[in-house]
C-alpha cells in the first residue's frame, strides 16, 4: 500500500494515496425531513463536490465516489432520473475542478447510460487527462462483479485469437483490464450512514483497504469527517504497520 505523507492534517499524518467513498444514507436524510428521496441526493451532491475539493486539499492522490451502482437500476424510476440529472448537472460544474488541475475518470458500464451523457463524460476525460493535482473518479454503472467480469471476457477473448496464452493471465494482466487500469489500489473506504458492507464497489481493489465507518449520513458529512477518516487511517498504520 503506498501512502504519502502530508503537513496539511499535522505533522505525521499519513494520508492515504487513493480513498473510496461510498455515498450512502441520502435517502434517510430525506425522510427524516419529511422531504422526497431526491432531495437527499441533491445535499448528497453538494456534499460530494465539497468534500472532493477538500480532498486535494489535504493531499489525497485518488478518490473514488461511488454514485451509482449496477444494482441501482432497480429504484424508482423517479428517482433513477433524478440522479442522473444531478450526475449530468455536475458533469457540467465538474469542469470547474479542471480549473483546480484535477483529473476526472469515469469506472463502470458506459453502454446503458444515455448518449448524451457518455459524450459528455468522454469530453471531460479527455480535457482532463494531463491534470495531476488529484484523480477524481466516479464510479457510475458500476458493480465490481461486473467489472471483473467484463476483464475476464476481454482476457478470454485475447486468449481465444491466440494473442494471449492462459500461462500470461496474472494478477497484474487482470488489474491491467479492470476500469481502474493504472489506478492504486484503494487504500481507505469510507462508508457513512452507518452500514458496514462493501455493496460490490472495488472488490478488487480492496483486497488490502481500510474500512471507515460512521453513523453520519452523507448530505451531512463534512470536511471534519474526512478528517478524521485519515486521521483513524493514519493511528491504524502507525500500530500495525511499522516495524
Ligand atoms: C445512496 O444513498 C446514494 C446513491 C445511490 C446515489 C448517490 C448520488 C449522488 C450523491 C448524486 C449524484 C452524483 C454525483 C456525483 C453528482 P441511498 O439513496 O441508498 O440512501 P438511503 O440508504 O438512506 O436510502
Amino acid at each position: 500500500m503506498s501512502k504519502v505523507t502530508q503537513g496539511v492534517l499535522g505533522e505525521d499524518i499519513i494520508v492515504p494515496k487513493h480513498v473510496g467513498v461510498i455515498m450512502d444514507g441520502n435517502g434517510r436524510w430525506a425522510k427524516k425531513r419529511g422531504l422526497p428521496r431526491k432531495f437527499g441526493h441533491r445535499e448528497g451532491a453538494k456534499t460530494f463536490r465539497a468534500i472532493a475539493r477538500h480532498a486535494k486539499a489535504i493531499g489525497i492522490s485518488y478518490i473514488t465516489f461511488y454514485a451509482f451502482s449496477t444494482e441501482n437500476w432497480k429504484r424508482p424510476k423517479d428517482e433513477v432520473n433524478a440522479i442522473m440529472d444531478l450526475f449530468e448537472k455536475y458533469l457540467d460544474e465538474v469542469r470547474d475542478f479542471m480549473d483546480e488541475n484535477i483529473r476526472v475518470r469515469f469506472i463502470g458500464d458506459r453502454s446503458m447510460l444515455n448518449p448524451r451523457l457518455q459524450e459528455k463524460m468522454k469530453n471531460v476525460e479527455e480535457d482532463s487527462k494531463d491534470f495531476d493535482a488529484m484523480t477524481l473518479i466516479l464510479a457510475i454503472n458500476y458493480g465490481g462483479r461486473d467489472e471483473i467480469t467484463h476483464a475476464v471476457k476481454n482476457i478470454a477473448d485475447e486468449v481465444a485469437s491466440g494473442k494471449l496464452s492462459p500461462s500470461d493471465v496474472t494478477e497484474n494482466l487482470i488489474q491491467n483490464n479492470l476500469y481502474t487500469e493504472e489506478i492504486p489500489d484503494v487504500d481507505l473506504i469510507i462508508r457513512p450512514s452507518g452500514e458496514q458492507r462493501l455493496s460490490n464497489f472495488l472488490i478488487w481493489q480492496a483486497a488490502y483497504a481500510e474500512y471507515y465507518f460512521t453513523n453520519i449520513l452523507w448530505p451531512d458529512f463534512g470536511k471534519k469527517d474526512l478528517d478524521k477518516a485519515i486521521i483513524t487511517f493514519s493511528e491504524r498504520n502507525r500500530r500495525f504497520g511499522g516495524i
